[in-house]
């Protein structure tokens, strides 16, 4: 029951609850105990207890910390040089929660931790300065030295006569003063014993392309036969990255299993929180290692994600502005040709019914040259918009009844048709012509909607004959070349010119209902 009850409380407080971590410094050094109770967003709380007094660091300013030389940097407590009066118990706990962490740091005169290395004949070397209780990257610029081993502790190739101990000493620069702590390597050089296969097997390149200011992961995966004797880590140009930490740039390492088998595949991910600019000036290098021996590694870079460059992107803008002119070109000169096809294949006009009868009024005036309709032209005209294009015309002398004034009967007409052309003559036009001074008024205020047709060639000698309410109503319409031979077939830009400025017919063509109408009646 004891037990159940200590294994529950292991579980919620993720610290054996009447363990202490033992750690021992030497007088001087830097010391960082870090917190391992998982906090999610609630604050860490430090304090130091001891019979006199409990001192929470917490509620100190970051200068009073500095000034009792110690100071809380994210999960991890920083005693920047240890005395004999930073001996004691410090706890760390997460808001009011039950979940803490103790530890108890004694100080020594004379004190090195040490650990130590074996490594083989001819092989790459790398000793590593321990980490234990050293704060994270992320506390400050770290540096490392090693005054007697090879520069950054790398063995290119290491023989019997390297083995001995070397010490290391980490440097951390803090607000002008630089605190250290040094530890011991002892190096234990044997004869290659040829080991079974281990390699990286991932990364396989040495680039990796990164966006600044975003997160990046990088695999690395090794091959291994022991997940107890070996390691696989991250070095950032020879220094250690940091495992499992909230830090910028971390790894985590999992291994399937403990139990030693022929080929277990062992994984280290390489994390960003954020990719910034210095990582890009850095060779970080995935190690596997098994029993202090290197027996793989990768080193790989990042570069920044290629941009378009200067020249395609003006290449780009050239190519879509020339294609967009075009495009312009083409809608322009073909508007005609791209609104008729779109109405005569697709239907695309308004069906919206306006309560008019007719699509058009023709309506004569005289032209002042001799190339306006005459009576045939007219008829022409009049069989073409109705049977081929199937327009509804309200024509004067068919659908005009007589007996009232001509003026309010045009009128009426006009009020009838969704648009009004206006059809040169050349002899007598007949009755329309002189009506449209007295009708030019509704015109313009009824906004009809107008299409000019003209001859040619307007003689600009009798231009002072055109009448005026003529020339302004023909200031405000559409106007459509009439060239008198060379315009009659139905195909000539005449036709299609009226069309276009004319609206879509609101029924079908004639020549298309007589057909409907025959396979209706054959049907029967
Ligand atoms: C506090 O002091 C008493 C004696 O004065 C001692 O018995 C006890 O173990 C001390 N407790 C701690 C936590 O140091
Ligand atoms: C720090 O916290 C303790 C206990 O909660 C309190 O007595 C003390 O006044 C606080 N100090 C400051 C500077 O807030
Ligand atoms: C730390 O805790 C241990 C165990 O409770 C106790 O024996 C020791 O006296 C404490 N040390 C200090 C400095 O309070
Ligand atoms: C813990 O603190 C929260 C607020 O931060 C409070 O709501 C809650 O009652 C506290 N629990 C205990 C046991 O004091
Ligand atoms: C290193 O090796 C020595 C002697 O073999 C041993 O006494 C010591 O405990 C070892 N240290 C570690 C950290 O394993
Ligand atoms: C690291 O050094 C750079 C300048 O070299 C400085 O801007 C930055 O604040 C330093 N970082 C830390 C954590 O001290
Ligand atoms: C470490 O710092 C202390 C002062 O805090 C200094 O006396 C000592 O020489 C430094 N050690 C090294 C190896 O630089
Ligand atoms: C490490 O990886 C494991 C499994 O992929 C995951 O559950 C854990 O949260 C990771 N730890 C960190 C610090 O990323
Ligand atoms: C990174 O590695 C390349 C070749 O592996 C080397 O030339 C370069 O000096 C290294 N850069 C750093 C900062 O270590």
């Amino acid at each position: 029951m004891v037990v159940i009850q200590l294994f529950l409380l292991t579980l919620i407080s993720g610290v054996h609850p009447q363990t202490f971590k033992e750690i021992h410094r030497q007088a001087g050094d830097i010391v960082a105990l870090y917190c391992e109770v998982k906090h999610g967003d609630a604050k860490i709380l430090w304090k130091r207890d001891d019979n006199q007094s409990v001192i929470l660091y917490n509620n100190m300013s970051s200068d009073e910390q500095r000034q009792i030389g110690v100071v809380v940097h994210k999960q991890s407590l920083v005693i920047l040089s240890a005395s004999v009066n930073h001996q004691g118990n410090y706890t760390c706990s997460v808001g009011n929660s039950s979940r803490w962490s103790r530890f108890r740091l004694t100080v020594h005169t004379h004190f090195r931790e040490h650990d130590n290395i074996t490594c083989y004949t001819s092989a790459l070397c790398q000793l590593h300065c321990p980490t234990t209780n050293v704060p994270a990257t992320s506390f400050s610029n770290r540096s490392i030295t090693w005054p007697k081993g090879p520069e950054y502790g790398n063995f290119p190739s290491v023989e019997k006569e390297h083995s001995g101990i070397y010490t290391c000493t980490w440097y951390f620069p803090y607000h002008g003063q630089t605190y250290n702590v040094t530890f011991e390597v002892r190096l234990d050089v044997q004869e290659f014993d040829t080991p079974r296969t281990a390699d990286i097997l991932k990364p396989r390149e040495t680039t990796f392309e990164v966006e600044l200011g975003s997160p990046k992961v990088i695999d690395c995966e090794a091959l291994t036969w022991s997940c107890t004797n070996s390691v696989l880590y991250w070095l950032s140009n020879f220094d250690f990255v940091d495992e499992d930490r909230p830090s910028r740039v971390s790894f985590n390492q999992t291994c399937p299993s403990d139990k030693n088998s022929k080929e277990i595949k062992r994984t280290a991910p390489l994390v960003f929180t954020k990719v910034l600019e210095e990582d890009l000036s850095k060779n970080f290098t995935c190690v596997l290692q098994h029993d202090g021996q290197t027996l793989s590694y990768v080193t790989i870079t990042l570069t920044q994600k290629a941009r378009p460059s200067h020249t395609s992107l003006a290449v780009c803008t050239v190519v879509l502005t020339v294609l967009s002119a075009v495009m312009v070109f083409i809608c322009v000169k073909f508007k005609v040709d791209i609104s008729l096809f779109l109405r005569d294949t697709l239907g695309c006009h308004s069906s919206t019914s306006d309560g008019k009868s007719y699509d058009a009024f023709l309506m004569c005036y005289e032209s002042d040259t001799d190339g306006g309709f005459n009576a045939h032209d007219r008829k022409m005209l009049e069989s073409v918009l109705e049977e081929r294009f199937g327009y509804s015309l309200c024509l004067y002398d068919r659908d005009v009844l007589p007996g009232r004034a001509v003026a309010q009967v045009v009128l009426d007409c006009i009020e009838q048709s969704r648009a009004v052309v206006l059809v040169p003559t050349s002899p007598d036009p007949g009755p329309g012509s002189g009506l449209l001074s007295a009708i030019h008024e509704a015109l313009v205020e009824r906004q009809t909607r107008l299409v000019f047709i003209n001859t040619e060639t307007p003689k600009v000698s009798r231009s002072g004959s055109i009448p005026k309410a003529l020339q302004l109503l023909s200031e405000s319409g559409n106007h459509v070349a009439w060239k008198g031979m060379s315009s009659m077939p139905p195909s000539s830009s005449f036709w299609k010119q009226l069309r276009y400025h004319l609206p879509a017919p609101q029924r079908a063509p004639k020549i298309q209902l007589l057909l409907q109408t025959i396979q209706d009646v054959s049907s029967k």
